[in-house]
């Protein structure tokens, strides 16, 4: 275990500063508006001075980045394979 990549350790680091408080979205049933109250809830919470970080965890078609209008170089695989970490 101790040989593995900690995925959690970035999030332990900022939980340790400052509470972090998760809000998961989710269905039992795709198309049902998910991604468009995701974006808009996280728009909504930095206006009102919140700090927002928006995990888009659809593996196969995420779509927050085509939402929001972003190009990203890497997604979560990266974070997965462990080439890239939180934080
Ligand atoms: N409140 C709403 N009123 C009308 N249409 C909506 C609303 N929210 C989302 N839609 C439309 O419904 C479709 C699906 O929305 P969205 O991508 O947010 O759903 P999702 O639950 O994230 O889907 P998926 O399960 O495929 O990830 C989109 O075409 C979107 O424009
Ligand atoms: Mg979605």
């Amino acid at each position: 275990m101790h040989n593995q990549i900690d995925q959690a350790a970035g999030l332990r680091k900022l939980k340790k500063n400052k509470p972090v408080r998760v809000i998961a979205i989710t269905s039992g049933k795709g198309g049902v508006g998910k991604t468009n109250l995701s974006v808009n809830l996280g728009i909504a919470m930095a206006q009102k001075g919140q700090r927002v970080a928006l995990l888009d965890a659809d593996m196969g078609l995420a779509n927050v980045d085509i939402l929001l209008g972003l190009y990203p170089k890497f997604n979560l695989s990266h974070v997965l394979t462990g080439e890239k970490k939180f934080g």
